[in-house]
């Protein structure tokens, strides 16, 4: 039984599949929290590169992705074949019964989109949040405390740190950023994917949802510390940039949680605040998720993992 809910979304799917694809377009998709086009070109067994080509909105670093934005998948090939949209749409939120929405009929083609699903949950243990408003993120000077952190639990977007085997942080979404360069390898890669990062994880973690698995012989070595009294815990060290195309001319850069977020929606499972950075000219990492926003200095980035987590262990 459909709710009245489950209704609405479906007429809103409905409508914006075949307002906004451009009449060429044969598989739409509509952008939900957490994509960028490395992952939806993962998703669709298509590319960046590609998806920045058919879509003039979409800028040539893919830089400007909205949620709820409908995007174009592909287009058909020859004019000759009238197509339209066809995509059927299933959306799951964890409590809701929302069930599936559109089913377009096609003249020709019958052609599947599975939509992913999202986890979207507020996390409610970090119980308080800070009053000022969002300032932006990785501004290069000290800034004034209370920055606002995300808290929502987006999949490929939290990040957790529970020990030296068992922790993740986040690595731009494609092999040395190449996908938002053109295929080259960005030397870059690092700062340009500060709005476009994915979680990645020494292990499987079931607080990291949607995380990915850092590439074979990434971690170098890892050094956990806790500090109880402070409220953060840390994994720091080297890692091997060559695994993962990582260009050694890299400054690097830092994600955090502050303000909007960089990337947006990312997270530490469990704590309220997370500053990591990955400097493959080192090549050191850090990342340090704490309960304070003193702990995790995020208008530090240009100092390195050396002064943002000063206490640890990069050999
Ligand atoms: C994926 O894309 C490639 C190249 O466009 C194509 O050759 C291949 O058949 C596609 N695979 C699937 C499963 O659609
Ligand atoms: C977090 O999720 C809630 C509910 O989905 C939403 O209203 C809110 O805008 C989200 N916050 C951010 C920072 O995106
Ligand atoms: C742990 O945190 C407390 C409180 O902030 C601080 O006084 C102490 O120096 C920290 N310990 C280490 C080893 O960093």
């Amino acid at each position: 039984m459909r709710t009245p809910i489950a209704l609405a979304i479906a007429c809103i799917a409905t409508v914006l599949t075949v307002d906004a694809a451009p009449s060429t377009c044969t598989k739409s998709y509509k952008v939900i929290s957490g994509d960028n086009c490395y992952t939806i070109g993962e998703k669709f067994n298509s590319s960046a590169p590609k998806l920045i080509s058919l879509n003039p909105s979409i800028n040539s670093k893919c830089t400007n992705l909205k949620v709820g934005q409908v995007i174009c998948l592909s287009k058909s090939a020859t004019s000759t074949k009238k197509t339209t949209i066809k995509s059927k749409t299933t959306k799951k939120t964890t409590k809701k019964t929302t069930k599936k929405t559109t089913t377009k009929k096609t003249t020709t083609k019958k052609t599947t989109t599975k939509k992913a699903t999202t986890t979207k949950k507020t996390i409610t243990k970090p119980s308080t949040t800070t009053s000022t408003k969002a300032t932006s993120t990785k501004t290069t000077s000290t800034k004034t405390a209370g920055a606002t952190p995300t808290l929502n639990y987006t999949k490929g977007l939290v990040a957790a740190v529970n020990s030296k085997s068992d922790f993740c942080m986040f690595l731009p979404s494609s092999p040395g950023g190449k996908d938002l360069n053109n295929g080259k390898v960005d030397d870059e890669a690092i700062s340009k994917s500060e709005k476009s990062a994915n979680a990645f994880c020494l292990k499987a973690n079931k607080n990291a949802p949607g995380a990915r698995l850092f590439p074979k012989n990434f971690i170098e070595s890892a050094h956990f510390y806790r500090n109880s009294t402070a409220g953060y815990v840390q994994v720091t060290g080297k890692f091997n940039p060559a695994t993962y195309s990582l260009s050694i001319k890299d400054g690097g850069g830092q994600y955090d949680n502050h303000g909007k977020g960089s990337p947006p929606l990312s997270m530490c499972f469990g704590y309220k605040y997370f500053v990591n950075l990955v400097e493959p000219d080192k090549p050191d990492y850090c990342m340090r998720c704490c309960d304070s926003y003193e702990d995790c200095h995020a208008g530090r980035s240009t100092y390195g993992c050396g002064r943002v987590v000063s206490n640890g262990n990069y050999n």
